[in-house]
């Protein structure tokens, strides 16, 4: 299926190979530093733990976690708290840096991180029981490079939440300031589904964001 959302102008001029580079020293750099204190003004910040929590993206009984394209930890910092005591994390990022920054905000024997690229993951099939990918499909060319990896790491059965940028008004704008493309809601569905991972529910920020229809694509997903 051939994709009517939009492409970013970086990532239209270059190949994808160069276009990764450029992401990686954007987020190795100054943008990337500063995620933490966007992240404070936006709320990104105590926004993500409405999504990460019982009643919501649930990952009790969940024995192998991965946070993909994990940034400065956001997501990680709630996953440790909800996950079950015996839970491991795993985390990985195409930046280094950005695994810096994420490692100085967690501690603990009970999460490990990696430099990788979500188009090749180092792990083995059916390796993880929850995952979380926020914000990075946007990064790719054809969200499949990443959704079949995804699929591929995930357990038959397990769940995965996935954030995406939308192509709504605001989601351009952000789009044009992360140098990302966006995405249409019904074209990812149709995506996903052909990557073996079933659209279970859309998930929202607040009634607020449901309301206003802002905050992106949130949505949990099952492995078939
Ligand atoms: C907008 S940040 C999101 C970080 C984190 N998931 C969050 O929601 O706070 C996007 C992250 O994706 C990473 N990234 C971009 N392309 C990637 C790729 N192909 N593989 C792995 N990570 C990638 C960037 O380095 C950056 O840390």
């Amino acid at each position: 299926m051939t994709l009517t959302s939009t492409t970013n102008s970086i990532a239209s001029k270059h190949t994808f190979d160069s276009y990764r580079r450029f992401i990686q020293n954007h987020y190795d750099g100054l943008p990337g530093a500063l995620t933490s204190v966007t992240g404070l003004l936006t709320g990104h910040e105590a926004l993500a733990g409405r999504l990460i929590r019982p009643n919501a993206f649930d990952v009790r009984g969940c024995r192998r976690i991965l946070d993909a394209a994990c940034g400065n930890g956001r997501y990680s910092r709630f996953l440790l708290r909800h996950a079950d005591p015996n839970a491991v994390l795993t985390s990985f990022d195409l930046s280094p840096r950005m695994l810096t920054r994420a490692r100085a905000r967690l501690h603990g024997n009970r999460v490990s991180h990696a430099v990788a690229d979500l188009t090749r993951l180092p792990y083995a099939d059916a390796a993880f029981d929850a995952i979380v990918c926020g914000w990075v499909l946007e990064h790719l060319p054809d969200p499949r490079l990443g959704l079949r990896e995804l699929a591929r790491v995930l357990q038959p059965g397990g769940k995965l939440l996935l954030l995406s940028t939308e192509d709504t008004f605001t989601g351009t704008m952000c789009g044009r300031l992360w140098h990302c493309r966006t995405y249409n809601r019904a074209e990812l569905r149709k995506v996903c589904t052909e990557c073996g991972l079933r659209w279970e529910r859309e998930m929202w920020f607040s009634p607020m964001h449901r309301l206003l229809h802002l905050g992106g694509i949130i949505v949990e997903l099952r492995r078939e």
